[in-house]
């Protein structure tokens, strides 16, 4: 019999701000219910100038570490788009700050919104070899558009990691998957740009193709009948793009499936908006929190990153993961409202360029601070 393998523990930390979209409906002078109802999003997180992906991302590892140790961790994966040196990998800046042993390899993956997906699945690779060790994985974005476009409203920031494990308390993940990749100009960031450029309309048809591709591929596989699967969590840019993609399962396997499969998984992200990598993941995590019947039922996962790569996956809940829960919740309700005009702010300072020294005072009451840049390095503190 082989070894399960998965996920063990999850964390979400997010932003210490928080915009609520009504009040950026009415700066703008849309209708709010085009937010809260056409997009199904709420709120969006801000990230203050002491926040980054890696300030983010530690935040929400912290907490696994604390629970589980260091001890058998030699790999930490830390999967972005947002990317702060384009050498230096996220997760050298990440080990540190979480004081991880020496002896750990320390990478960063990037494919869009699923580069997440890949690091399980290689984390799941490296602990079929060696059971006792442990893969810490980091998803961490901030997803930036320009000001007064269509997608402003669904921005938004957060990171969630998870530790992938024999014997996993919370998801056993199945060696069964979909792949598909399609080279399609739908989003992307240049590297002389802070903010995505996106063909939204495209976007959203590519996403749907890559999920009924992997789909085909997953069932071509030998993966489960849609009947097998009680829940479904698909990658969130905007909550009302997972009914979208809920919808056209439907039709492409002509079965009904009602919306009380995937809408509980939407909670965190109405709340928090696009996190790339982690949103998926944030998925997980309010289905897990929110879902009181998933003890050994079988959860399908789309994960989608433009550009384009889709993956269909499956895993089973395990029996105790009631005795998991992280209150997710906590994270969402602590950040600090503000107002258009200081969102606004942030977001046009939010490319620091690293020609001049720059010293960033802590402002949110997030658990690491970025301190600036020094010597075109960037700093942080604990
Ligand atoms: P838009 O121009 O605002 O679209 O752009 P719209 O005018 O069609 O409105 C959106 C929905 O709101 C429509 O519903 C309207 O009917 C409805 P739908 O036709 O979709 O069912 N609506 C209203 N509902 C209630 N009351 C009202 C009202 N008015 C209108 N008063 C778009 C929307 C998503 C395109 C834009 O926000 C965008 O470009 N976003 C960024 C791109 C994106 O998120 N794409 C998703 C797929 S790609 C992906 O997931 C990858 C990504 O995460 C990146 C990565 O992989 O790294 C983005």
């Amino acid at each position: 019999m082989t070894t399960p393998i998965g996920i063990h523990d999850l964390s979400l930390a997010t932003t210490g701000y928080v915009l609520d979209l009504a009040d950026l409906a009415a700066a703008t002078g849309v209708d709010p219910d085009k937010y809260r109802i056409g997009l199904g999003q709420d709120e969006m997180s801000v990230p203050g100038p002491d926040e980054d992906i890696v300030t983010m991302g530690a935040a929400a590892a912290l907490p696994i570490l604390e629970r589980h140790g260091r001890d058998r961790i030699r790999t930490l994966f830390f999967a972005t788009e947002s990317g702060v040196d384009q050498s230096k990998s996220a997760a050298v800046f990440a080990h540190r700050l979480l004081e991880l042993p020496a002896a750990c390899r320390a990478v960063e993956l990037k494919q869009a919104c699923y580069a997440a997906t890949a690091a399980l699945q290689a984390g799941i690779g490296i602990v079929a070899r060696n059971p006792g060790e442990q893969v810490l994985v980091i998803a961490s974005d901030i997803a930036r558009y320009e000001v007064d476009t269509a997608a402003e409203p669904t921005q938004g920031a957060g990171a969630v990691a998870f530790l992938v494990s024999a014997d996993p308390a919370l998801v056993e993940i199945e060696p069964v998957v979909g792949v598909d990749t399609a080279d399609v100009d739908d989003f992307w960031r240049p590297n002389d740009s802070v903010t995505a450029v996106v063909d939204g309309k495209l976007s959203i048809d590519a996403y749907l193709d890559g999920f009924t591709a992997a789909w085909d591929d997953y069932r071509a596989r030998g993966g489960a009948d849609i009947d097998a699967i009680g829940r479904f969590c698909h990658h969130q840019p905007f909550t009302r793009m997972a009914a979208k993609a809920h919808r056209r399962l439907a039709e492409h396997t002509g079965v009904d499936l009602p919306a009380d499969r995937y809408e509980t998984s939407t909670a965190y992200n109405r709340r928090m908006g696009n996190s790339y990598t982690a949103s998926l993941y944030a998925g997980l995590a309010a289905l897990l929190d929110g879902d009181d019947n998933l003890a050994g039922r079988r959860i399908g996962f789309l994960s989608y990153g433009s550009g384009s790569v889709s993956e269909f996956f499956t895993g089973v809940v395990g029996p105790d993961y009631r005795e998991h829960r992280r209150g997710a919740q906590a994270q969402l309700d602590a950040r600090e409202p503000v107002s258009v005009a200081r969102y606004r702010e942030l977001h046009a300072a939010a490319h620091l360029g690293s020609t001049h020294d720059v010293e960033i005072a802590p402002e949110t009451r997030t658990r690491f601070h970025f301190a600036g840049i020094r010597g075109r390095a960037r700093r942080y503190r604990s």
